[in-house]
């Protein structure tokens, strides 16, 4: 009996150490799933109304892609400040942004969830940006211009705006910023999914909004 149990606390440390010592279909198919970044900027959280249409997505998504998720009001995300940018030239990076940058770069595909705020978006999502746009990780140059060193070839950008302004907009600075950073991290085309007028609509009008962008988003995860 004795035995039973050493050979079954082997086998208890050995998964933990090399992942399960018995074959298991379901393990080794999340093994061999794509993977994506979620890049949740929704400041104001469970009241969020680009989280309503963002997360049914996520859960499509969830079927098809292991899913790193990074909630940035739950972090604490500075600009990069004096200190931090003496400490980069030296090379000191904080671990976190090294290892998000490092995921962003390795990743299949990358969705970003935010609130249209200041004809933009939330400045906690440039901040991550700031943070995780890192020289040899997410980008590196070629001695005359930079080169991305991501290969995520799509990205999902996942939207709602207060007044009436559509994707494309001269006004809606979101979407291109997204497409600039895109260029220089090597990222594919971006596919922008948005509800607008929300601050000027009624309830039911919002809701049908939301329903209609997470119809889009659903069916745009079957394939995506
Ligand atoms: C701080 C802040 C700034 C905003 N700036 C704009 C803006 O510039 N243009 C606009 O159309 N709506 C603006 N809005 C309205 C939001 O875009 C709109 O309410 C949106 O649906 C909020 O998304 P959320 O529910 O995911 O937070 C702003 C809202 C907040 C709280």
């Amino acid at each position: 009996m004795i035995l039973v149990y050493i050979i079954l606390f082997y086998l208890n440390c050995k998964k933990d150490v090399y992942g399960s010592p018995f074959p298991q279909r379901d393990l080794k198919n999340v093994h061999n799933m794509k993977s994506l970044i979620v890049i949740d900027a929704c400041v104001r959280q469970s009241d969020s109304r680009t989280l309503r249409i963002a997360e049914p997505v996520i859960e499509a998504l969830a079927q098809r892609y292991k899913i790193t998720r990074y909630d940035l009001p739950e972090l604490d995300i500075v600009p990069l400040n004096p200190g931090l940018f003496k400490e980069r030239g030296q090379g000191e990076i904080p671990a976190w942004a090294k290892e998000a940058a490092s995921a962003i770069a390795k990743a299949d595909r990358i969705l970003i969830a935010a609130p249209f705020w200041d004809m933009s978006f939330p400045a906690v999502l440039k901040c991550f940006f700031e943070q995780t746009s890192l020289f040899d990780i997410t980008f590196t140059d070629n001695g005359k211009t930079c080169v991305g060193l991501c290969k995520a070839p799509k990205v999902l950008f996942i939207t709602t705006r207060g007044m009436d302004i559509s994707t494309g907009s001269e006004v809606e600075q979101a979407t291109p910023y997204i497409k600039a950073l895109s260029r220089l991290w090597n990222l594919g085309p971006l596919t922008t999914i948005a509800a607008q007028n929300m601050d000027y609509s009624t309830e039911h009008e919002i809701d049908e909004k939301i329903a209609a962008a997470v119809a889009e988003g659903t069916a745009l995860a079957r394939k995506w």
